[in-house]
């Protein structure tokens, strides 16, 4: 696995596709975009699944914390891995201060969440944690105008 600040796999892309994140319903063209461009790469029903959730909690992370951006979903193919799928959320909001930290279910870049925090924080912290568990390699890159989270995940996991 690996994790952190650094760029995604250098591979080549087969079938993409790009969806604008602006407003809350963009989850769920995302989720659509997402399982269908897993099922043409040949990834089973399930897996496919977890790839549309990886890209929704990816999304939403763009409009909670990121303002406003884009989601793209790439077919891959790595002469040593095979097949894959890389889920990328560009965003215009500030860089991670801990991205480590921010992976852990329950705490956000600062650390463990207060139990009396998480009523009314909208989210209990487990979206990058559920990332990570759906993936095989994520991470996040600088941009020029903000930051991308990227994950990828191979058909032949392990
Ligand atoms: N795109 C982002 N830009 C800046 N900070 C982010 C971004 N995505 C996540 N974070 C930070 O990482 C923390 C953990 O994110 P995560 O998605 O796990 O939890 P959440 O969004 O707070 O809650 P949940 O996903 O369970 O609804 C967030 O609380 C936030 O501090
Ligand atoms: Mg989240």
């Amino acid at each position: 696995m690996s994790l952190g600040k650094g760029a995604p796999p250098a591979v080549a892309s087969l079938d993409r596709v790009s969806c604008p994140v602006e407003r809350d319903t963009d989850r769920f063209s995302v989720q659509h975009e997402a399982r269908g461009l897993a099922e043409r790469a040949g990834f089973p029903r399930l897996a496919a699944i977890e790839i549309a959730i990886v890209a929704s909690e990816l999304t939403s992370n763009v409009l909670k914390y990121g303002v406003r951006g884009s989601v793209v979903v790439e077919a891959i193919d790595d002469p040593a891995r095979g097949p894959g799928v890389k889920v990328t959320a560009f965003d215009e909001g500030p860089p991670f201060t801990d991205f480590d930290q921010a992976l852990s279910d329950g705490s956000d870049e600062n650390g463990p969440i207060s139990v009396s925090r998480f009523a009314n924080r909208g989210g209990i912290a487990s979206g990058l944690g559920a990332v990570r568990r759906l993936s095989d390699a994520c991470g996040w890159t600088p941009e020029p105008r903000g930051k991308s989270v990227w994950a990828v995940r191979w058909l032949r996991r392990g």
